[in-house]
């Protein structure tokens, strides 16, 4: 019963904050058809959506964070400077600008940009989707440019993590860039170490791809430019995998960062780079963006 009870607040406040989010942002959820051929027979309705159009940063639904590192490896202090919105695009530049962070007095050789949707806009289920052109990568380059989501109001990785695109080329055998998607869950994440897929065929990355994640109860698919190349189906083991996939449950938040691996020390003349970002948005089916918003308004 009590666990009943905690169940009910739990569900209330995560299903609840989408629909929150839709009427303080004054956001219109409207139908659309997603880029995704296979997807067009469900009906699909936007609940989120940033093209980067405006002449700076939406606050509404985004915070750029500053002075923030992110684990004590990483080799970049992300600052708010290097997060901005220019022409239709969000900017993360990532760049030689020395800097001392205050609470360790550690020296930062490298400052870049990371922007979250952490209590501003966060969803359980749906077609996740960014357009984004990479910087430039060099052989062996720490870059890590991301797009990912984690589960709000609760520890890591408890509320899962989905990757729906990384990129490194330091961590690749070839010391090339490759994309790959990514899944995390468990008392650690470390059921699912090193168990991301990589996308298997050539991308020009000096072009802009479109990067989505379909996440449901029983499924996540990662594709790029609409190519299915992974697919994580509730309760299997794939390979590499030490437990069975176990799927968030709780409502994630979008990050969006451009990290720098912690070795090897970059080269400050291959810097400063910058990864643009065209949109993001995110759909729900008809289905779930109904029985979400039914749950919600019986549970209020
Ligand atoms: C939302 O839109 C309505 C109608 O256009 C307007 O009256 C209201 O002030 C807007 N609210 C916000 C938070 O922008
Ligand atoms: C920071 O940059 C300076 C100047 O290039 C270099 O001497 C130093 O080794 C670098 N430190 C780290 C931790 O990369
Ligand atoms: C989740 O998505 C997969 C792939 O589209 C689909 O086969 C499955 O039926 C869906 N599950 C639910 C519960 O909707
Ligand atoms: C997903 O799989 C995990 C691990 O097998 C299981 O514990 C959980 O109940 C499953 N979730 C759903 C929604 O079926």
């Amino acid at each position: 019963m009590r666990i009943q009870i905690i169940f009910l607040l739990v569900a209330c406040f995560l299903i609840g904050s989408c629909e929150a989010f839709l009427k303080q942002k004054n956001f219109t959820a409207k139908t659309v058809v997603p880029s995704i051929e296979s997807l067009r027979n469900q009906e699909w309705i936007e609940i989120f959506r940033d093209d980067f159009d405006g002449d700076k940063l939406e606050t509404r639904y985004w915070t750029a964070r500053n002075k923030m590192t992110h684990t004590d490896w990483e080799q970049q202090l992300y600052i708010e400077e290097d997060a901005y919105v220019e022409n239709g695009n969000l900017v993360l530049r990532t760049r030689f600008n020395p800097q001392i962070y205050q609470p360790t007095q550690r020296l930062y050789n490298y400052t870049s940009g990371w922007v979250d949707s952490s209590e501003k806009f966060n969803y359980m289920f749906g077609y996740t989707e960014a357009r984004i052109k990479i910087p430039k990568v060099v052989l062996d380059d720490p870059i890590w440019p991301a797009f990912w989501s984690i589960g709000e109001g609760t520890y890591w990785p408890n509320g899962g993590e989905i990757d729906t695109m990384e990129m490194s080329a330091t961590w690749n055998p070839d010391f090339l860039p490759h994309i790959q998607g990514t899944y995390h869950w468990g008392k650690d994440g470390d059921q699912c170490h090193a168990c991301g897929t990589e996308f298997p065929y050539y991308l020009d990355f000096s072009e802009y791809h479109t990067y989505t994640t379909v996440w449901n109860s029983t499924q996540i698919d990662w594709y790029v430019d609409g190519i299915l190349y992974r697919t994580n189906v509730n309760g299997t083991i794939y390979e590499k995998m030490s437990s069975p996939v176990d799927l968030p449950h709780y409502n994630q938040f979008l990050i969006i960062n451009d990290a720098l691996w912690g070795e090897p020390i970059p080269n400050p003349q291959d810097y400063p780079k910058y990864m643009y970002i065209d949109y993001v948005t995110v759909l729900q089916t008809r289905e779930t963006y109904e029985s979400q918003r039914q749950q919600q308004s019986s549970i209020a």
